[in-house]
């Protein structure tokens, strides 16, 4: 059943535009989901999955519902959030503050709020001082309505907190009946949008946009390009894009130079080159 369903993934995932390579090693949650569905259709194996799947075209939409991973936490990969913090943040809060506009964050794919939290918190405790009058502006996107919701509420298992410095954890959050919950301070400048990122942007150019643990990982390579140069048009030439630790970006990379490779952060250069098809 086990592997049926991993068969069943391999079939059904390149239709949704979906890369098993992605899927392989966290497929197991899906598959639990799959599994729950199929008993809810009294259905006993993935050949009638599959035929239902045929016959009842909408069914294609919740199986994309199924299909998403959503595992994250605060200062995920610190390195990345370190030269975050170091490198790149101070140039773009001084460019903002030159030029009189907000810096603008775009943080796609947000899951619980654990990222575009992290942001606020950097944004909190080492920069709100030295740069007072800048605006500081995070959007956070998710497809999940439930995951949004529970990003508001703020609420986590200290397991997800165990990547930020001591003293902000003492600082940011209370300890509650449903977990350590941020202060709602920290969620001000942020502003929650339902999106799949497939359909549809934020509006609004960026400086800083991170897409991390989404597109290039379960997203097949032609409906990346897309994406990436739709990416493109919403970034500020000199504005960073950030992908996950263990994504690249799809084949050629004129537009963006390579800032940091090793964390998989790129550049918007001044005039950029569009990818074409894989
Ligand atoms: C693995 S989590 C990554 C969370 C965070 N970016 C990180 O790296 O810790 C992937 C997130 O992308 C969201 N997601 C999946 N498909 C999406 C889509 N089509 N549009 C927007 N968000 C999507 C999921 O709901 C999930 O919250």
């Amino acid at each position: 059943m086990k592997n049926d369903c991993a068969i069943f993934l391999q079939w059904a995932l390149p239709q949704m535009k979906m890369r098993w390579a992605g899927f392989r090693k966290v497929h197991k949650q899906v598959c639990k989901r799959i599994g729950r569905r199929m008993k809810t259709l009294n259905l006993h194996n993935f050949g009638e999955y599959q035929s239902w799947l045929t016959t009842h075209p909408l069914e294609w939409e919740v199986l994309d519902g199924m299909c998403r991973i959503t595992i994250s936490r605060f200062y995920r990969d610190w390195a990345v959030f370190d030269f975050l913090k170091d490198e790149i943040l101070p140039r773009l809060a001084h460019e903002a503050t030159l030029e009189k506009r907000p810096l603008r964050c775009w943080s796609a794919g947000c899951a619980s709020g654990e990222e575009p939290y992290t942001l606020s918190l950097i944004w909190h405790f080492v920069f709100k001082e030295k740069f007072p009058k800048l605006d500081f502006q995070i959007i956070a996107t998710d497809v999940d309505a439930q995951l949004l919701e529970r990003a508001k509420i703020g609420c986590y298992t200290l397991g997800s907190l165990k990547g930020l410095p001591k003293p902000w954890l003492a600082q940011a959050f209370s300890v509650k009946d449903n977990g350590y919950c941020i202060h709602s301070c920290f969620g001000k400048n942020i502003e929650w949008m339902q999106q799949d990122i497939r359909t549809s942007f934020p509006t609004g150019m960026f400086d800083l946009l991170l897409c991390r643990n989404l597109v290039a990982t379960y997203f097949e390579p032609a409906l990346q390009v897309a994406i990436y140069n739709q990416m493109k048009s919403v970034l500020r030439p000199g504005g960073v894009l950030v992908l996950g630790c263990h994504e690249k970006l799809t084949e050629r990379l004129e537009g963006f130079s390579a800032k940091v490779e090793k964390l998989n952060m790129y550049e918007m250069s001044a005039n950029p080159i569009f990818f074409h098809d894989p």
